[in-house]
């Protein structure tokens, strides 16, 4: 359907034939400028390296399943997505910022103090307030 493969013939020997190259011109990426290298596959998503030390994989799914991963990224991370979801605990060594609503199922602990039990100095008076209701 369309793909090319050279074939040679060891010893003349059609009958074991070796396939040394095979692509579709269909699929095969056409933007690529000198020096860039491409991995590319049928249904059309791909992984090019390209000038500038520039990597970029398009696909619908990657999958990652190793014991660790580190990212180092001297001058920041970017994450565009409806919804990011994290299995396990998070620490943030810097600050955090929401732009929505913070939501915890457990309360916090704010600078040492317990979001659903701590309880007030009552204005003018020496008795402490209730807890939050
Ligand atoms: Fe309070």
């Amino acid at each position: 359907m369309g793909s090319e493969a050279i074939t040679l013939a060891l010893n003349g020997n059609r009958s074991n034939l070796v396939v040394i190259c095979a692509e579709d011109k269909t699929v095969r990426l056409k933007d690529l400028k000198p020096g860039d290298s491409a991995l590319y596959h049928l249904e059309g998503h791909f992984f090019k390296l390209t000038k500038g030390k520039t990597g970029e994989l398009i696909a619908d799914t990657l999958n990652i399943s190793v014991k660790q991963v580190n990212i180092t990224a001297t001058d920041g991370v970017d994450i565009t997505a409806p919804d990011v979801s994290i299995s396990g605990n998070l620490t943030i060594g810097g600050n955090c910022e929401a732009a929505g609503r913070v939501i915890g199922q457990e309360g916090g602990t704010f600078k040492g103090i317990e979001s659903e039990t701590h309880r007030h100095k009552e204005n003018g008076r020496d008795n402490l307030s209730d807890g939050p209701q």
